[in-house]
């Protein structure tokens, strides 16, 4: 995006006012940049332009601002002339791919902003597939985009004239009606330009009620504070209050009994703490189907899965499909009430899950009250304040990566020992700790380290110092560093950010430590009653020696 020099003050300075609005960013990431050295301060409100070039030029979309809601320098959007050239599209484009035209004339940040991000047809076919469907049937796509969802459920089936679909997007809305229109030559006034979670409660109120509902809801929208808790409200979803999760409750509001809905969700759904509530009012109903469709969109890091319920409530023995990588396997509803936080972690099978109840039947603490907590230090800029050789008036510093089991590598870091002008450095006490256990926080395997040197680390790793606990921080990190753990870690959060919530849910099994001085992975898995069996998985004791006394 080029800055016209009209969009700047004529003189040496630049409003930091005027600055959030060029750069997109709140007054207090401008305050930070200020205060790492990015940009210059003038004096109270004023920042040298030449500063504010300088990072608009050589920093910004590289080291800040590159995330995907960030991307306005890349991208400029203009919504007039994207529906000129739409028309023409329309006219010229085969109806299939309408959609996918459309979104290429969108800039990223607009799709990021609105959740433009068209289902690809043959995720939109699985969706669907063990889907009863008769001509009468209602069918709804609640934010139908190009619709994909809506052209899929008439070819299957549904009288065109039983299709409603919704957008706030004026583009998307007229996209939907022509392709109505070409394919299956009837136009539409079911498909309508509205915002979905004002129109939900007043088609409850007048009765109108669906038999499907399959979508792929915008996730993460932002929308206002009062807005979502007005809706978490309305829709009753507690704290669950983001886009995907009213979307959810929204229409299983205007779901028939019996009726059956499909939505297509982000990975965080299925086993962040935020989701919680929405998890939880869902496990109530039949689930029929839980698929992990990995990266579908090309542009988005998070993978997309998909769930599929009947408007019925459900009971114990319900047993759901699950879907990954062409695997397939079948999951007692009643599984996933058990586990933490009601998540849903379908990768894992029943026998799986069996062993994860296990872990949690035994006696034990969790870290949540029973530690202190602290993330590594955010300069705020690495380059200016770090240097990877010893000098005077540096310290050395450790990253994740520099975190072992058994030790910490020599470090490649140093830092600047005048810590003011850094973004965010916790209470020094915490490294100063005569214990306290490192850990990386983004890893595949959990890796935690007890240091008892007072070490400074970046925030590639945090800081655990337990407290009211009966083991030590050596005791705790040999736990925690457990081949068992870090499978449990596994099954029930499939991340690779080791956030302290979900440490917070492990189960610290400190009996162990009455039975044993020293840690064993072989003597704990023995306290466990646990075994590994020749293809090296775990089960429980006691079923090991059933099958052995039968065979
Ligand atoms: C991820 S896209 C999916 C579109 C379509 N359902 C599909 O699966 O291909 C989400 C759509 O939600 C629309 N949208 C965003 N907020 C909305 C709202 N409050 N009400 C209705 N539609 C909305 C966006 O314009 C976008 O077309």
């Amino acid at each position: 995006m080029e800055f016209a020099s009209s969009e700047y003050s004529k003189n040496v300075g630049i409003k930091i006012a005027k600055a959030t609005k060029l750069a997109n960013v709140s007054t207090a990431t401008i305050r930070n940049w200020i205060k790492t050295g990015y940009l210059t301060k003038i004096n109270a409100g004023l920042i040298s332009k030449k500063s504010f070039d300088k990072f608009m030029q050589e920093v910004a979309g590289k080291e800040k601002l590159n995330s995907r809601s960030n991307k306005l320098l890349k991208d400029s959007h203009d919504h007039v002339k994207v529906r000129k050239t739409l028309k023409n599209l329309i006219d010229t484009t085969k109806s299939a791919d309408i959609g996918s035209e459309y979104e290429k004339l969108l800039s990223n940040s607009y799709k990021n902003k609105e959740g433009i991000y068209y289902t690809p047809p043959c995720i939109v076919r699985d969706m669907f597939k063990n889907i009863y469907i008769s001509p009468d049937f209602k069918f709804l796509d609640p934010c139908c985009g190009s619709g994909n969802f809506i052209i899929e459920a008439i070819r299957l089936g549904v009288k065109p004239e039983n299709v409603y679909g919704y957008d706030t997007d004026e583009n998307a809305v007229m996209i939907t009606r022509e392709r109505i229109k070409k394919e299956f030559r009837y136009e539409s006034p079911n498909i309508i330009c509205c915002n979905f979670l004002e129109k939900a409660p007043k088609l409850k109120k007048s009765n109108i009620l669906f038999d499907l509902i399959f979508t792929n809801p915008p996730w993460g929208k932002k929308i206002d504070k009062q807005d979502k808790q007005k809706y978490s409200k309305l829709f009753n979803c507690g704290n669950s209050f983001d886009t995907t999760s009213l979307f959810l409750a929204a229409s299983l509001n205007i779901l028939k009994n019996k009726g059956k809905l499909g939505f297509l969700i982000q990975e965080a759904f299925f086993n962040i703490g935020q989701f919680e509530d929405i998890r939880r009012k869902i496990i109530k109903k039949k689930i029929l189907r839980f698929v992990d469709y990995g990266k579908a969109f090309n542009s988005l890091i998070t993978k997309a899965k998909a769930i599929i319920i009947e408007n019925k409530t459900s009971s114990k023995n319900d047993e759901i499909i699950c879907e990954n990588n062409d695997k397939s396997h079948t999951r007692f509803i009643s599984s996933f009430i058990n586990n933490p936080k009601c998540i849903f972690n379908f990768e894992a099978t029943n026998e799986e899950n069996k062993i994860i109840n296990h872990l949690y039947s035994i006696n034990h603490i969790s870290l949540k009250s029973n530690a202190d907590w602290a993330l590594g230090i955010v300069t705020g800029n690495n380059k200016k304040f770090c240097i990877s050789q010893e000098k005077e008036g540096y310290l050395p510093i450790y990253k994740g990566s520099d975190i072992t089991k058994s030790g910490l590598k020599k470090p490649s870091n140093f830092i600047l020992n005048d810590f003011s002008q850094f973004q965010q450095v916790a209470p020094i006490e915490n490294f100063l700790a005569k214990e306290k256990i490192i850990y990386k926080f983004i890893t595949s395997n959990l890796c935690f380290y007890c240091d008892k040197n007072q070490v400074l680390i970046l925030n590639s790793s945090n800081i655990l110092i337990p407290k009211n606990i009966d083991i030590s921080a050596q005791q705790l990190t040999d736990l925690l560093n457990s081949e068992i753990i870090n499978w449990l870690f596994k099954k029930i959060f499939s991340t690779h950010k080791v956030l302290r919530g979900d440490l917070e849910l492990l189960p610290i099994h400190n009996g162990y430590f009455r039975k044993y001085e020293k840690f064993t992975e072989e003597n704990y898995l023995k306290y466990l009653q646990i075994q590994k069996d020749n293809n090296g998985e775990y089960q429980l004791v006691k079923s090991l020696k059933r099958c052995t006394e039968r065979s």
